[in-house]
């Protein structure tokens, strides 16, 4: 019987001398020798186990060893184990090709050398102990992968679920802002206007006074509007990506003096939430990119829906950023875009051409409706 963690060969032969004969000869503690005395035997011990090798008489009654070696090629299990024809001396030719047409790899003729028998035995045993520790290695690295595949996915998911989450977050608290302190500032305003209205014209003091607190209070109302919009800007909600795109685009010429020409769809673009929000974050990633590192005077933006992605294409007139930043870039600001735009299943392309500018072309795939 097999032995587990052994290499197993199977002797075949209708001669119990023979195979016993075989036996005292193969005998050895690193491999198990198993013994049939006939085709339709070894055909049901090599459904069941694997074998390092096949021994087997070409001569036997009923199912010969030709048979049985076309029978042994046939099964997947066995499919590729070696086959050694046990020949008497007499064999001619045509039969000893017969044998390799069904699949033996060698022919040892009787009678046998115990010395080349065993060490071409022992060859195919190592053969097959080296197979079954790469087998082994495949089957540990296919884990591996699997593993490292199934945690890439679970991080993805991750991102995806933190950036909504700090999305939502800001939302809220733009919102917050904006609505709480926003009015009551406002009221404070009011009530102020109703208390100047009513207080006396001297000392002058007074009224100066008054005046610097209604500067700094519209003062405050622009900061709050400013960091309510800083945080998510309305437009994105109230009138989508296109609009957002085109305010960003304004509010970054006023602040930089970089012209943006922009070249966008007139009547908006319809997209979910999170895509708006997507490529909204990776323009202004874009943007800040520009006026940090490129040094540039002016910019394209185009944004359009073709077929079934959304396509940005940011061309800056700068310096060009270099390929192997493209390439290897560890930074957050690309890495944070790429990974933005991956899950949606969507890319970005960045080219630096030096002296000259870079283009960012942003795609992303319309959900399936
Ligand atoms: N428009 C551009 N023109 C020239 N170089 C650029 C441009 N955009 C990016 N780069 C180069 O690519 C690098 C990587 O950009 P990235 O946005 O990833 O990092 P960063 O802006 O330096 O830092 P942060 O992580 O805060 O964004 C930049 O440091 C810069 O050298
Ligand atoms: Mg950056």
């Amino acid at each position: 019987m097999p032995v587990p963690g052994r290499a197993n060969i199977l002797v075949v032969d209708d001669d119990r001398r023979n195979r016993e004969a075989l036996q005292e000869l193969l005998q050895d503690p690193g491999q198990n020798l198993v013994l049939a005395d006939s085709g339709e035997q070894a055909l049901r011990y090599v459904l069941k186990d694997d074998f390092a090798v096949i021994l087997l008489d070409a001569r036997m009654p009923g199912v010969d060893g030709f048979e049985t070696a076309r029978l042994i090629r046939e099964r997947p299990r066995s499919r590729n184990t070696p086959i050694i024809f046990l020949t008497a001396a007499y064999e001619d030719l045509p039969s000893v090709f017969r044998g390799y047409e069904v699949g033996a790899v060698d022919y040892i003729v009787k009678p046998l050398i115990p010395e080349v028998l065993k060490s071409k035995i022992s060859v195919f045993v190592e053969l097959y102990e080296k197979n079954a520790v790469l087998t082994r290695e495949i089957a540990e690295r296919r884990l591996a992968e699997q593993q490292l595949r199934e945690s890439e996915e679970n991080l993805r998911a991750l991102t995806a679920r933190l950036q909504s989450a700090v999305e939502e977050e800001r939302t809220r608290i733009a919102r917050e802002i904006h609505d709480e302190l926003g009015q009551a500032l406002t009221g404070i305003k009011m009530d102020l206007a109703w208390v100047t209205d009513r207080l006396p014209k001297q000392p002058r003091t007074l009224v100066t006074k008054m005046k610097s607190v209604f500067r700094l209070i519209d003062g405050t109302i622009q900061s709050v509007r400013r960091i309510a919009t800083g945080l998510r800007p309305e437009v994105l909600d109230e009138a989508g990506l296109a609009a957002a795109v085109g305010w960003q685009a304004r509010d970054f010429q006023k602040r930089t003096g970089i012209r943006c020409r922009l070249e966008l769809p007139a009547d908006g673009i319809a997209l979910d939430r999170e895509r708006s929000t997507a490529t909204f974050r990776i323009f202004q990633e874009i943007l800040t990119n520009v006026a940090r590192h490129a040094n540039a005077t002016k910019i394209d933006i185009a944004l359009q829906l073709d077929g079934n992605a959304l396509t940005l294409k940011v061309e800056d007139n700068g310096k060009g950023i270099a390929n192997t930043v493209v390439d290897r870039s560890q930074s957050l600001g690309l890495l944070g875009m790429r990974e933005r735009a991956s899950l949606f299943g969507g890319k970005i392309d960045i080219a630096g051409t030096p002296g000259q500018g870079t283009r960012v072309v942003v795609s992303i795939p319309q959900a399936r409706k």
